[in-house]
């Protein structure tokens, strides 16, 4: 009987108890969660809520159940070293340690590394600590730019010319304030092309690079509105997506096997867990967004939804250093999975108001919760991306249509984006994508 804990309480979180609950081996799951999650907590044998950021205090809860290992969902516990503090507590962890999780934690480290190692697809970019030099830097880069703080900001902060600002003028009065806010950035050169996440499980040596999924930031229909942590996100039966090549995904593929081999040679240990790979396609390639040191939100439940391994197994092959001898299986079909968000997020969302699932057939698509709580038997929305669908199916356009069909039926104040993986939208994409490659 082994015991594990799972850190974390969204819905990426929600599929890997579920995955871990599911695990053939006689396992017993625990759950430190930032907040109650119903969903979690119903597929565990003990769960507790506290701060994910207080790293002692996850490895004091380690201790006192006597997990045998832990599996960590979000980023600020590893960037904060959670798997390290865990280490010390006798407990190892899927996922990396501090040093490893720099990767995501520090923007100016992943473009360092990708240039020191000559790794294809990094940006044009200039670390900077003062304002000193940026225009001649903006003037010598002749293209839009991005600044980026270069440090735990949890993942907000990036802004895009065009996106959050016009000019190079107001960019660079952006960037003067940026500065006395983060005291570092990134500066780097805009891409233009179609996104896409390429997630690579990996022990540091072997790799299971999982299908490329596209997720859309934007709040509303048609890409509009502020960003969030994701809408929602769809993957495809062969593994790409509709608007790349093979090229695309075997270049991406090789990029984050070069990453994970430099991040051994730069730092004398075995980068272990996810390696989550933001990558753009662009007119002659695929170039390096961000890298993150964990599964994506919702990328995890297109990716976890078709890996046809035992989870659990998985997990201790990367934390024993042999998943090479584990041969990957997935399930050939496509996946969709959209968020119901409250009403206003991510700006003004509404909270603590009802909303009702039961009416979704769970035989035709999965539910995962995330920003959701459980009171005497009824859901309350918390403020965040509530509940995510999720259907699989061998065509992509009949898992929107299963996700739209049941999606519809949630009753509350609640709205998700019914564009994502329409054949319109996908169309868009590809001639969007054309569009660049063709140098128009
Ligand atoms: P990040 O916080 O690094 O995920 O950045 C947020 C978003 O900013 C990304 O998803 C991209 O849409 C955009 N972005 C970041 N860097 C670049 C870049 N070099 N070129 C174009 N867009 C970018
Ligand atoms: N889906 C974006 C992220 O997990 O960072």
């Amino acid at each position: 009987m082994s015991r594990i804990l799972l850190l974390g309480s969204g819905a990426r979180e929600h599929i890997l108890a579920a995955r871990l609950a599911a695990s053939r081996g006689a396992h017993e799951l625990f759950a430190y969660m930032g907040a109650n999650n119903p969903g979690i907590a119903a597929l565990c044998q003990g769960s507790t809520v506290g701060e994910v950021k207080d790293v002692a205090a996850v490895a004091a809860y380690a201790k006192t159940i006597k997990a045998d290992w832990a599996c960590i969902g979000p980023d600020d516990p590893l960037a904060l070293g959670v798997v390290d503090a865990l280490a010390e507590v006798g407990v190892p962890a899927f996922g990396p340690t501090k040093t490893g999780a720099q990767i995501e934690s520090s923007k100016s480290y992943a473009r360092d590394l990708l240039t020191q190692y000559n790794i294809p697809g990094c940006a044009r970019y200039r670390v900077s600590s003062s304002w000193e030099g940026l225009p001649e830097w903006v003037a010598e880069l002749g293209s839009p730019f991005v600044l980026k703080p270069d440090g735990l900001t949890g993942g907000k902060g990036v802004q895009v010319q065009g996106d959050h600002f016009t000019t190079a003028e107001e960019g660079l009065a952006l960037a003067r304030t940026m500065l006395q806010e983060y005291g570092r950035l990134v500066v780097e050169e805009k891409f233009v092309g179609q996104e896409f996440s390429l997630l690579t499980i990996t022990d540091g040596e072997a790799c299971i690079h999982l299908p490329a999924v596209q997720d859309h930031k934007r709040a509303f229909e048609g890409d509009k509105g502020p960003n969030t942590g994701g809408m929602g996100t769809y993957s495809c039966a062969d593994g790409s997506l509709p608007f790349l090549t093979g090229r695309d995904i075997q270049d991406a593929q090789a990029i984050n096997e070069a990453v994970i081999a430099a991040l051994k040679r730069a730092t004398g240990t075995s980068y272990r867990g996810v390696l989550y790979g933001g990558f753009i396609a662009v007119q002659d390639g695929v170039r390096v967004i961000e890298y993150n040191a964990r599964l994506g939100d919702p990328e995890a439940m297109n990716v976890l939804s078709v890996l046809e391994n035992d989870f659990a197994e998985v997990c201790q092959a990367v934390m024993a250093g042999n998943l090479g001898e584990l041969a990957p299986r997935f399930v050939p079909v496509a996946t969709v999975c959209k968020y119901v968000a409250p009403e206003g997020y991510p700006v003004n969302p509404v909270k603590n108001e009802p909303i009702d699932v039961s009416a979704v057939d769970t035989t035709k698509v999965q539910l995962y919760f995330g920003s959701v709580d459980k009171q005497a038997g009824k859901l309350y929305l918390k403020g965040s991306r509530a509940v995510a669908v999720v259907a699989k199916h061998a065509d992509l356009y009949a898992a929107e249509a299963l996700v739209e069909e049941q999606i519809k039926r949630i009753k509350g104040p609640v709205f998700h984006r019914a564009d994502i993986a329409t054949p319109a939208l996908i169309a868009q994409r590809v001639a969007m994508l054309k569009q660049v490659r063709q140098g128009a």
